[in-house]
């Protein structure tokens, strides 16, 4: 076990079974604040299902999952958004036909009082924001161009600049570097650094160049239990992990 610490996520004892099947099985995390936890771990381990979880989109069978006190397994999925958890699928869900500046303006959190304020004209605060994420994720001089001309890397930057404008404390991505070129890579290392300044970040991965990169901590799942967890250097070597990886 860690020493008591201010944990963002807190999950204990998680099990979901379809059918009968335990994808996720009994699993505990515990997630600092500011901390970069990659998942990694075989295909069918329950990574993704571990973030459907946390994000509602998926139901509990068993366990608890805290997020900064609140248990989350009660909440329906707007309310976990809105309690602080953003999530990024696998495939990009922008919108092609809009610039980036538009896309990310759309994500812009809106309380009441600012919709009512706002009629058609762009209200500075949303113009400085949306600014300041596009020099984050590296596109501010894309600002006025169609996400269509995007690459894919590209895009991928897109939808997590649409999360952080949400300004989120948990932000998991579902492997991100998926398809992107290797200075993309290295760029989107350097993105979720940045980033952890004021947020956690869960990220499930399978480029261990990347995971090495970025992890303060990895967790194995392994038929949707944790096989082995801590440093990148730690588990890789574990006789268990080695074992599933190279075994058989
Ligand atoms: N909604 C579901 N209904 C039934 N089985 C599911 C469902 N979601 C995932 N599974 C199963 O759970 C296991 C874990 O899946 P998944 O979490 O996607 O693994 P990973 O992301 O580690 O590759 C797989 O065997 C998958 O087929
Ligand atoms: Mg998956």
């Amino acid at each position: 076990m860690y020493q008591q610490k201010d944990f963002v996520l807190t999950i204990e004892g998680l099990t979901v079974s379809f059918d009968g099947f335990k994808a996720v099985n009994d699993v505990s995390l515990y997630i600092e604040e500011q901390e970069i936890r990659v998942i990694i771990g075989p295909n069918g381990a329950g990574k993704t299902t571990v973030l459907d979880l946390i994000c509602g989109r998926t139901k509990a069978t068993e366990g608890s999952i805290k997020f900064k006190g609140k248990e989350l397994t009660k909440l329906k999925e707007h309310e976990i958004v809105h309690a602080g958890v953003g999530r990024k699928f696998q495939n990009p869900s922008i919108y092609e036909d809009l610039t980036v500046f538009e896309n990310l303006e759309l994500s812009f959190p809106r309380g009441k009082k600012v919709w009512g304020a706002l009629t058609f004209s762009r209200d500075q605060e949303v113009i400085d924001k949306v600014t300041e994420i596009a020099e984050m994720i590296f596109l501010q001089d894309k600002l006025d161009s169609p996400a269509n001309l995007l690459s894919h890397g590209q895009k991928q930057w897109l939808e997590i600049g649409m999360l952080l404008i949400q300004d989120p404390e948990l932000l998991m991505l579902d492997e991100p570097v998926a398809g992107m070129s290797v200075s993309e890579r290295k760029q989107t290392a350097e993105l979720l650094q940045r980033i952890t300044k004021d947020r956690s970040v869960l990220v499930i991965e399978h480029d261990m160049h990347f995971v090495e990169e970025i992890a303060d901590r990895v967790t194995v799942l392994h038929q949707g239990q944790v096989l082995s967890e801590g440093s990148m250097e730690k588990v890789q070597n574990d006789p268990k992990v080695i074992e599933v990886y190279l075994g058989h």
